[in-house]
């Protein structure tokens, strides 16, 4: 079956495919990836077959997004698993780049957006969004496609990059897909791989929390209040906190009192040491 799935390595092969199929007529929708698959990529494969002729998957872990100490080396990979995904989902080419081939030895240079990286995932994580957009970039600029689709679950990822594209004047639409859960909640990530049973036990929770927080919050609690129970029930039960805020949903303003526009209740949280991050749309109170 993966023997049927084209995969690339060379942006030279990617680009002579992709100028073939414009050459037709085709349009051409890209789902970037650090592979891992899991039924969330799965899903925005699908979305990209809904909008546009032919799909490329890029898997690529990227050393550039992830910190001195983070997980960068024991990033799950599984390539023969995320082929089998792919061929399943009927992907038209997989690029799978060497990290040589995205930074050569004399790599000089980093895409970074400014304002909306400042917080939430930003304040944890400090170099991460440069990483990811200095990359994003790379892989656009290889690609040259129509679409991109990213998943919300990394909601101020995908904010991050529609700035991006949007400041660049990049001729690209970029769409989220939402995020897959597992049956109990868990939203669906690489990481959660990781989770030990108690941990993969617990770990629901965060999102029946995000859940209950946004609840409280469109019926009128105001947010320090709604926020502050949310850090309650999650570290009362043996979750740590790293952030929990609530934010506009257009441009991640925070939201400090009332909730009067579409919003977004965000967190992050270690299991153990394995961070997670969630969100949930709030609804603003009706008639405020
Ligand atoms: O969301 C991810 O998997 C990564 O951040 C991305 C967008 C593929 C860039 O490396």
């Amino acid at each position: 079956m993966a023997a049927k799935l084209p995969i690339v390595r060379t942006t030279g092969e990617l680009r002579s495919t992709v100028q073939r199929w414009r050459g037709r007529g085709l349009t051409v929708a890209l789902v970037p990836t650090m592979g891992s698959l899991h039924d969330g990529h799965v899903s925005l494969v699908q979305l990209a077959r809904k909008r546009a002729k032919r799909t490329v998957v890029s898997i690529f872990v990227n050393p550039t997004q992830f910190g001195p100490n983070e997980d960068f080396s024991a990033y799950p990979r599984d390539e023969q698993g995320d082929w089998l995904k792919l061929a399943g989902a009927r992907t038209d080419l997989v690029y799978m780049p060497a990290v040589s081939e995205i930074y050569p030895d004399d790599f000089s240079t980093r895409v970074e957006v400014i304002g909306l990286t400042s917080g939430l995932e930003g304040a944890s994580r400090p170099r991460h969004f440069a990483g990811v957009t200095t990359v994003v970039t790379k892989l656009f600029l290889q690609c040259l496609p129509d679409i991109a689709i990213f998943g919300e679950k990394d909601y101020q990822q995908l904010l991050v990059i529609r700035q991006l594209v949007k400041d660049l004047d990049m001729p690209i639409e970029v769409l989220g897909g939402p995020t897959m859960r597992e049956p109990d909640g868990l939203a669906m990530s690489s990481r959660n791989a990781y989770l030990d049973p108690a941990a993969r036990a617990l770990a629901p929770r965060f999102h029946a929390v995000l859940d209950e927080v946004s609840r409280d919050l469109s019926q009128g609690r105001p947010v320090h209040e709604a926020t502050y129970l949310g850090r309650d029930w999650l570290e009362g039960a043996g979750i740590k906190v790293d952030y929990l805020e609530v934010r506009d949903a257009a441009n991640l303003t925070p939201v400090t009192e009332h909730v009067t526009a579409p919003s977004r209740v965000l967190g992050a949280v270690y299991l153990g040491h394995i961070r997670l991050i969630d969100n949930v749309a709030v609804e603003p109170i009706p008639g405020r």
